[in-house]
């Protein structure tokens, strides 16, 4: 028996209780805050009672964005945390107007920087992750304990620091290939064969979204409308699947730090000329490279019977029918909604989970996911004063 599930064991015997949470989460997107009040219970399952996307006001979004570019100053950065901090903070207290408290908030924060490579500078390592949204100024806001940075005690385990909300999708599901398509796109593997794993499998929306704001004006190509009317470039697409990236073994994570605006600018140098054949393209290579990841990484290792995706690209009517079209037929594709979990706050649910058993000393990382060394509880806590 693995040590986790032993521990698990002798906490249940000693009573967990069903809590009330909001968990926060904010991805790479950067669409918004999404903010889930839920029920988690001792069996680990997850109940959302209300969510709510709660946008950033536009001038701080774009302070998030200079962040991602390095354009920002120590200083601005500084204050950024704690500005964020507040936003996470009224996303949760418009939920408290209406519910009251709950008994914890777990808050994953805004990733501003993640740097999961075992680079050395003279014996130190450089392996790092960065997410802000000071949980002080959450839990003085609300008067809620506060538990957050997760990421960052896997990586102190020799770990990725993600993907994490693997750890949820092993409690959710069974045989399945669990998809997330935000910003970037990763998958958990659950299956009898094997323990679970998970990785990013490559961009998700970033690149649509970008295109989408540098073509069109518009922050994204909604239901895949745009991808529809235009036409896939089967040479851009291969070109674009060549990336390392999409070769490089598991555990692997990336982010905008890879797919960056450069990385982009760079790709368009040999795009096709209609701007609706790139937004199409771009749609096919997430979906192409979800399938090829699979091929690559997940049927030679384990046996599933189903695709479930979510996340906002499981709106992106396109995309879904590229991945249709790309993955063996006898998969079933699904999206969480046929769970009856949303699509659009099922990784709020996941750090509500993560946050209870924070809160109860239960491990809640997945070695085999993150590649940490060891199963240990994430988060730091923030009580209420
Ligand atoms: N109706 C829709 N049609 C197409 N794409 C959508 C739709 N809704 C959301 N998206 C895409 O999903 C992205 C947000 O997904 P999300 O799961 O919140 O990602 P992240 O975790 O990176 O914030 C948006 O930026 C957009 O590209
Ligand atoms: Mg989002």
């Amino acid at each position: 028996m693995s040590f986790d599930k032993f521990f698990f064991i002798i906490l249940t015997m000693e009573e967990l209780e069903q809590k009330r949470v909001i968990g926060l989460m904010s991805g790479t997107s950067c669409d918004s805050i999404d903010a889930g009040l839920c029920n988690v219970y001792p069996d680990l399952s997850v109940e959302l009672i209300k969510g709510i996307n709660y946008e950033y006001p536009a001038f701080v979004r774009e302070k998030i964005f200079k962040a991602f570019n390095n354009e920002l100053s120590i200083e601005e950065l500084c204050q950024l945390n704690f500005e964020v901090g507040e936003c996470f903070a009224n996303a949760s207290n418009l939920l408290i107007r209406e519910f009251g408290k709950p008994d914890i908030i777990s808050s994953h924060g805004q990733t501003i920087y993640h740097y999961p490579f075992d680079v050395k500078e003279d014996n130190l390592s450089l392996k790092s992750t960065f997410q802000i949204g000071e949980s002080s100024v959450i839990s003085a806001k609300t008067g809620c304990l506060t538990i957050s940075n997760f990421r960052e005690t896997d990586i102190a385990y020799g770990g990725q620091g993600a993907p994490l909300v693997c750890f949820a999708d092993k409690q959710w599901f069974k045989n399945s290939a669990i998809q997330n398509i935000g910003g970037i796109s990763n998958v958990t593997v659950v299956s009898d064969d094997c323990l679970p794993f998970g990785f990013d499998t490559g961009c998700g929306n970033i690149m649509i979204d970008y295109c989408m704001k540098k073509f069109f004006g518009e922050p994204y190509d909604k239901d895949g409308e745009i991808a529809q009317s235009g036409e896939i470039s089967e040479y851009w697409l291969n070109c674009l699947l060549e990336d390392e990236y999409y070769y490089n073994y598991p555990p692997k994570t990336t982010g905008r730090e890879y797919f960056s605006p450069k990385y982009i600018e760079n790709i368009l140098k040999i795009a096709p000329e209609k701007k609706e054949d790139i937004i199409a393209t771009l749609t096919a290579l997430t979906a192409k490279s979800i399938s090829q990841s699979y091929e690559r990484f997940v049927y030679p290792n384990a046996h599933i019977d189903t695709v479930i995706i979510g996340g906002g690209g499981a709106y992106n009517k396109f995309l879904m029918k590229l991945l249709r079209r790309y993955l063996p037929k006898h998969l079933e594709l699904k999206t969480h909604e046929d769970f009856g979990i949303s699509n659009n706050y099922k990784e709020a649910m996941a750090f509500a989970l993560l946050g209870y058993c924070t809160y109860y000393k239960i491990p809640n990382n997945v070695p085999s996911c993150t590649g940490a060394n060891k199963s240990v509880v994430l988060g730091k806590i923030t009580y209420a004063k």
